[in-house]
């Protein structure tokens, strides 16, 4: 919601195809959720910017091995950031923007085969709620772009909008996202 409070066009786009999708019905449910390809991209967007666990858990290597010139002995403790791999120019243009639009025709996605976007990790650790908590976030997102328009509180402006995040093994914003909702009705 913040990312998209920050850039009004990914807002409107995403609240336009929840709104088309779901014309003429009262409530947004999960059988029309996999019509919402634009919303998979937003959410996928701001996972590669925010992901809730930026280091995944601690790996140990059982052997010795070498890598980019190192010699990593056996049983080195290697914990992976994947807040900086999200984040990082060697595979990201514009690395800190976010553009849901950049997984657009991508075969890049978290769900552990792309190593440039580990936000659920990869391997036989990776997270095992991902399914669950994708589809929540998405149907939450949904509903709320649905039901509401959105306006920053008074004073705020969008462009200097706080982001900074409050650390700890799972990161969350450090200042509440204050907004004003505005009732839409739906059209009959
Ligand atoms: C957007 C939400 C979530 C994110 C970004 C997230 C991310 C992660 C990450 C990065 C890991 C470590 C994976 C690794 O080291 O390879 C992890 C592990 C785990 N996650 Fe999630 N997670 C989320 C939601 C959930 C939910 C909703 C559940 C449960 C319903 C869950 C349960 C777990 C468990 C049990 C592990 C430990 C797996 C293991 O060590 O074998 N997660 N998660």
């Amino acid at each position: 919601m913040a990312e998209m409070m920050k850039d009004k066009r990914v807002l409107r786009k995403a609240q336009d195809e929840v709104r088309q999708v779901h014309r003429g019905k009262q409530n947004v449910n999960g059988s029309s959720l996999h019509e919402l390809k634009y919303l998979d991209l937003v959410i996928k967007e701001s996972l590669r910017l925010h992901p809730a666990l930026p280091l995944l858990f601690p790996r140990e290597n059982q052997s010795k091995v070498e890598v980019c010139g190192y010699e990593i002995p056996a049983k080195t403790k290697v914990i992976v950031n994947g807040w900086a791999i999200g984040r990082d120019p060697r595979y990201w243009t514009e690395p800190t923007k976010f553009y849901p639009e950049r997984f657009m025709d991508s075969t890049i996605d978290y769900k552990g085969n792309s190593f440039e976007l580990i936000t659920f990790g990869a391997g036989r650790r990776m997270c095992p709620g991902m399914l669950y908590a994708t589809a929540v976030v998405k149907l939450t997102l949904a509903n709320l772009l649905y039901h509401f328009d959105w306006k920053l509180v008074d004073g705020v402006d969008a462009e200097y909008l706080d982001m900074t995040e409050a650390f700890g093994v799972a990161v969350g914003r450090k200042c509440s996202l204050c907004l004003i909702p505005i009732a839409y009705s739906v059209p009959t």
